[in-house]
């Protein structure tokens, strides 16, 4: 054997001893994962605060994450005087309870969450206008922060953030000042006047999973509980009668979805409050269902 290929085949060796060791870290940290994933030992409990590691990354990938995707988010105007004040009155119904307000205590389930609903006093100072829109529409999976997109028109999202740049200069007893607004009603007579938005199957599953629906009913082509509260719409499409008396028309099976009550006095649906546009999109997913 020449030197030159006696060379060759140590450092082939040698590159294969790396292999072997870098795939045997790799499979030993595999196995690793499914002991912890399998034998309970994770603690999912609420009441433990994540070690300083996890809690760090967590925070960087959620920043990094609404940074990526509010990108390219357009603002629209948030000095208006009114629009401010319709920010504030959304923001005490719907925000303080978690996250409270200057002077004021989030009620006291909040305090049982990790992550803990942070203090917005200085959101906006942290987070772009573009930002709060986001993360206020879509919400954050795994921490309790509710996505906001099928409970408020987009317009008052846009308030709550035109409200939410006046909280850093806040104080308390301003706070405390500021007039009691109603909350104006949802914006669905508006967007019905420019005609009914074309049926979107893709934001059909999104107010599937919005509305609760498979933490009652099996419901074929999403990911969830799938509990058997309800019956399964397995094939839901193709029936004939809904409700054990209604034709399964488009507009029967609307009603029923926004007024299960009415229909079923007795029945354990509850009413969701399903918008007519959600009803519709719903509707529409559920027909093809066959
Ligand atoms: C059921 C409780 C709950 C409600 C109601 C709620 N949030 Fe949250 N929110 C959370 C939790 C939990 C987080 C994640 C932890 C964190 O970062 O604050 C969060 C995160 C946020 C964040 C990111 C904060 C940051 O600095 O990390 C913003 C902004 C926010 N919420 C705004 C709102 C607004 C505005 C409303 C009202 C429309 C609202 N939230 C309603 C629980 C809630
Ligand atoms: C709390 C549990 C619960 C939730 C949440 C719920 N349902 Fe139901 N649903 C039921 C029950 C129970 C019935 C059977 C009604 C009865 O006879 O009492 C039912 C009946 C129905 C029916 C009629 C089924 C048939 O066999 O004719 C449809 C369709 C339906 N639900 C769709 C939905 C959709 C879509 C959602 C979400 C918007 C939803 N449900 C949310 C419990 C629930």
């Amino acid at each position: 054997m020449s030197r030159g290929s006696a060379n060759g085949a140590a450092t082939m060796n040698r590159h294969l001893q790396r292999l072997v060791g870098a795939l045997a870290v790799l499979v030993a940290i595999g196995i690793g994962g499914v002991f912890v994933v399998t034998s309970g030992i994770y603690n999912v409990a609420a009441n433990e605060q994540h070690l300083r590691p996890t809690f760090w990354l967590i925070q960087f990938a959620l920043r990094r994450a609404v940074e990526h995707r509010a990108a390219g988010i357009e603002v629209p105007p948030l000095a208006d005087e009114r629009v401010v004040q319709r920010g504030l009155a959304h923001f005490r119904v719907h925000c303080v309870a978690c996250h409270g307000a200057p002077g004021v205590a989030p009620q006291s389930f909040a305090f049982g969450m990790t992550p803990a609903p942070a203090n917005l006093v200085d959101a906006a100072r942290e987070w772009t206008p573009a930002e709060l829109y986001w993360v206020i529409r879509e919400g954050i999976k795994m921490t309790g922060m509710p996505a906001w997109q099928f409970h408020l028109a987009d317009d008052d999202i846009w308030a709550v953030v035109a409200f939410m740049q006046r909280l850093p200069a806040l104080s308390p007893a301003q706070y405390r000042s500021l007039p009691d607004v109603p909350v104006p009603a949802h914006a669905e007579a508006a967007a019905s006047a420019a005609g009914p938005a074309p049926v979107d199957l893709p934001r059909a599953k999104q107010a599937i999973d919005h509305y609760l629906c498979l933490t009652c009913h099996r419901i074929p082509g999403l990911v969830g509980p799938h509990a058997p509260v309800g019956p399964s719409l397995e094939g839901i499409g193709a029936r004939g009668v809904i409700a054990g008396r209604l034709p399964n028309t488009p507009a029967n099976m609307q009603r029923l979805l926004r007024e299960p009550h009415r229909i079923k006095p007795d029945g354990a649906m509850p009413d969701l409050g399903v918008s007519e546009r959600d009803a519709r999109d719903i509707a529409a997913y559920l027909a093809t269902l066959k």
